[in-house]
């Protein structure tokens, strides 16, 4: 039986972000220490592999969660990264400071309420600057390796909508990207109890948009489309929250697996701190995904030019020293409305206690 604090830990690490709400984890309970490993068998194929960024991302969103949830009953997690994301490691093994089956502190499976809070908002946002307490607050946020950048001044915001736009429009002409969102996308009430992928109705989508979403799925309606300059429209609908936004956070960090695993850690600080303040938060991954396509050749060749060039303008306008990498995008601001809520997958699809039998089987 996994004592309670520990299933308290390694729910508040269900409640991660990922990608596309993939969860690509898989926890595992040895009687002493949590591990995290990356689920092959459940995502291999249907979202991004174990070392790219976004799944890193996810992982240190994991491990912020967890730790958050043992700090806030008094408890420290040592965590060890690994650099090899195969199993039996994984990213991380996480150990007690205390004897966990004599914990005699109040556990609450939802505690602390903030992290459970933390949710992505896709809507309008108001146009009105951040409270300066907020300024102040982010500024004083940073964690090892990965640090975060506020973006406020018009042109600079200008000049990362313009980023997002032209990667935005490689995305739409990028078969595999294409279709691994067309596979998360959930439109029936039965999908999204699932627990998995990304509800329709979380997205802001203008009349009709649920629709065009279920017929652009196909990738061959989507190149189709793509002939006629569909992707042109797309990229502009995708880009235009950025330009409108009053300010934006870039997570910067080193391009090794641990540098970015911590910049999942300080985006996840620092987005449930925003939303604990009132300010919603909406994760932009494109830029990094298509830069970090450049690097594995997995951008078309015809488009090569364009992702290149954005690597270039990238560096100033984020400000990138030697051997750092734009890790995250965060549209920021007021909300005008409340965002839906994903769900999660059932805990026995993703946590083995190795101590006491298989959960899942
Ligand atoms: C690595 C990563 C990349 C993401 N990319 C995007 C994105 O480009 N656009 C977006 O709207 N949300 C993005 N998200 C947000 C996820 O879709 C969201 O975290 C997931 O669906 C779970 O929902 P929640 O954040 O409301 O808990 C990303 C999250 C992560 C961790």
């Amino acid at each position: 039986m996994i004592p309670k604090l520990i299933q308290s830990i390694f729910e508040a690490g269900r409640y991660a972000a990922s990608a596309d709400n993939s969860q690509p984890w898989h926890f595992y309970w040895d009687g002493e220490q949590i591990r995290i490993t990356y689920d092959d068998e459940r995502v291999s194929g249907k979202t991004f592999t174990e070392n790219n960024p976004a799944t890193l991302l996810a992982i240190g969103s994991v491990i912020e969660n967890m730790s958050q949830a043992a700090k806030s009953r008094g408890v420290d997690i040592q965590w060890t990264l690994f650099s090899e994301y195969k199993k039996p490691d994984g990213y991380a093994v996480g150990r007690f400071d205390i004897d966990v089956y004599h914990f005699d502190g109040q556990v609450d499976s939802k505690e602390p309420v903030a992290l459970f809070e933390r949710h992505t908002n896709r809507l309008g946002y108001k146009k009105e600057p951040l409270p300066d307490d907020i300024r102040s607050l982010l500024l004083a946020m940073n964690i090892n390796s990965a640090r975060m950048q506020l973006h406020e001044d018009k042109d600079n915001i200008k000049k990362i909508a313009n980023l997002v736009h032209r990667c935005s429009e490689v995305r739409f002409q990028t078969r595999e990207v294409h279709e691994w969102l067309g596979r998360s996308l959930k439109f029936t009430q039965e999908e999204v109890m699932n627990g998995d992928g990304l509800d329709v109705a979380t997205i802001d989508l203008p009349p009709g948009g649920k629709l065009f979403l279920k017929f652009i799925k196909d990738w061959q309606r989507m190149s189709v489309l793509n002939k006629l300059g569909g992707y042109k429209i797309l990229a502009k609908m995708d880009a235009e929250p950025i330009k409108n936004s009053s300010a934006l956070i870039s997570i910067i960090a080193g391009a090794a697996g641990n540098d970015v695993i911590n910049a999942g850690r300080l985006m996840t600080q620092i987005w449930i701190e925003l939303n604990v303040h009132g300010i919603a938060v909406q994760p932009f991954f494109v830029i990094t995904d298509q830069l970090s396509r450049l690097e594995e050749g997995g951008v078309p060749e015809s488009l090569l030019h364009n992702i290149s060039a954005v690597k270039q303008e990238s560096t100033s306008v984020f400000d990138l020293q030697a051997n750092e990498q734009l890790c995250m995008l965060l549209r920021i601001g007021l909300p005008r409305s409340e965002a839906i809520r994903s769900r999660r997958l059932v805990s026995e699809l993703i946590l083995t206690d190795l101590d006491n039998g298989n959960l899942s089987k």
